[in-house]
């Protein structure tokens, strides 16, 4: 991968709800899973797009704990195709210098694909190029409930809590707030995504599908969300 090329200090962290796979198969009269096959293509694409800009954590939401009401056929397509992402890309990722993270629950998988994702999780621990942290099996308001429970296992006392003490109880504990949040395909809900912590990130909702997403429209959010002023409920230092 090659670095980062503009002086703008890139954010760093940058979350993306990869939605309209469905849609983008359907206008080609293809089944959905063609959808999400050319979906797992462009994750590819924008990882790297990403690590060129400086974007140091990277968060894909690709299969939310609501997703297993889906058809029978399309959850085990989205199994597979995370097997299959697995298998086709992690070296070449590893030799990249990104480090993968899951957030979200291994369990429910199936041991052989929980597996190797935790295999591609201990191969890639030390690289700091990019963080690469893929939602799988994965809601904010599950992640708030665990994130309860530990609170109460590690004994807190109520004067304890406050947002760091959660911040460190929940499965994206120790990486930055999302700066960015980007949801495709023109839909403007959040789906139960990073609720705690995206509290003041910039949500961006590009009219594209999630399969045509491309380093230009990245780069283009990157572009405006410089021009934004970001206040965390203060006054604009601008
Ligand atoms: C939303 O589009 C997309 C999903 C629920 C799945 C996203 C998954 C991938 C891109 C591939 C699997 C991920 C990995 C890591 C291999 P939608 O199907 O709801 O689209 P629609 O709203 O147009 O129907």
């Amino acid at each position: 991968m090659a670095d980062k090329s503009t002086s703008t200090k890139a954010p760093a962290h940058v979350a993306i709800i990869m939605d309209g796979n469905g849609r983008w198969a359907k206008e080609r009269g293809l089944p959905r899973l063609a959808g999400h096959r050319a979906g797992t293509k462009n994750l590819r694409r924008v990882i790297r797009a990403a690590a060129k800009a400086g974007i140091q954590n990277l968060t894909f939401y690709a299969f939310s704990t609501e997703n297993w009401k889906r058809p029978e056929d399309e959850v085990r397509g989205l199994m597979a195709l995370l097997a299959e992402f697995i298998e086709t890309e992690i070296q070449e990722l590893h030799k990249e210098g990104a480090r993968l993270l899951h957030i979200g629950h291994l369990d429910g998988l199936g041991p052989t694909l929980k597996r190797k994702v935790e295999d591609a999780i201990e191969l890639t621990k030390n690289n700091t190029r990019i963080n690469i942290i893929l939602a799988f099996n994965y809601g904010g308001r599950d992640e708030i409930i665990c994130a309860i429970k530990k609170l109460i296992e590690e004994g807190a006392n109520a004067d304890e809590i406050d947002v760091e003490r959660v911040s460190a109880a929940m499965f994206t504990a120790g990486i930055p707030d999302p700066d960015i949040v980007i949801r495709t395909s023109g839909e403007q809900r959040t789906s139960n995504f990073l609720v705690w912590q995206s509290v003041y990130s910039e949500w961006f909702f590009p009219q594209v599908y999630w399969p045509d997403f491309s380093e230009e429209h990245l780069l283009q959010i990157l572009e405006d969300f410089g021009k934004r002023d970001r206040r965390f409920g203060g006054l604009s230092k601008k």
